[in-house]
């Protein structure tokens, strides 16, 4: 049983242009695993194994939000490849992740960092939406017009040695 304490960031769901940028960004390949911290409905993780051929992983506190994504990914026969965790970010092991992204706040992403930083094998790419991760360096970034706001896509990748 999850509580409004545990969570770091409201439900706002990226655009799918967005997404679609977000995984063109980080470079993700078929075969490779994809984890979106917050899934939200799931969008991202199903774009990431529809479209990119990736396996991937999304954790979500949000019960109803879980199972609308469960049910998105099994009406497209992705449940093989796409899993969708109900529980916490801070309790998922994200040692597997060829990329992690990220949709929260600065506030939250300098929450996880620490977790980042502990888990992930050197070379991962982490990509967020609108909020940077503070005390990391992006390699790059892109900021476009996506509807009627301008969105910003940040681009890590971890270096233990950095
Ligand atoms: C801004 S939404 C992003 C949704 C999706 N990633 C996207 O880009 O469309 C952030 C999500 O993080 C979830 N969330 C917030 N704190 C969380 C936590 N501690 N563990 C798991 N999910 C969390 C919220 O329920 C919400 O669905």
């Amino acid at each position: 049983m999850y509580t409004g304490r545990d969570s770091i960031a409201p439900f706002v769901a990226s655009p799918i242009e967005v997404v679609r940028k977000m995984l063109e960004y980080s470079d993700l390949k078929p075969g490779e695993n994809l984890y979106d911290l917050g899934c939200g409905d799931g969008r991202v993780v199903i774009m990431a194994a529809e479209e990119f051929g990736a396996s991937s992983v999304g954790v979500d506190l949000n019960k109803r939000l879980v199972s609308e994504a469960r049910k998105k990914a099994k009406a497209l026969g992705l449940d093989e490849r796409v899993k969708i965790v109900h529980g916490n970010i801070f309790d998922l092991d994200l040692s597997q992740a060829d990329v992690v992204t990220m949709y929260l706040t600065t506030g939250a992403n300098e929450k996880v960092r620490p977790k980042l930083e502990q888990e992930l094998e050197a070379g991962a790419r982490i990509v967020t939406h609108d909020f940077s991760i503070p005390g990391w360096s992006s390699e790059r970034n892109l900021k476009f017009r996506e509807g009627y706001r301008s969105h910003t896509i940040y681009l890590y990748r971890w270096d233990p040695d950095e």
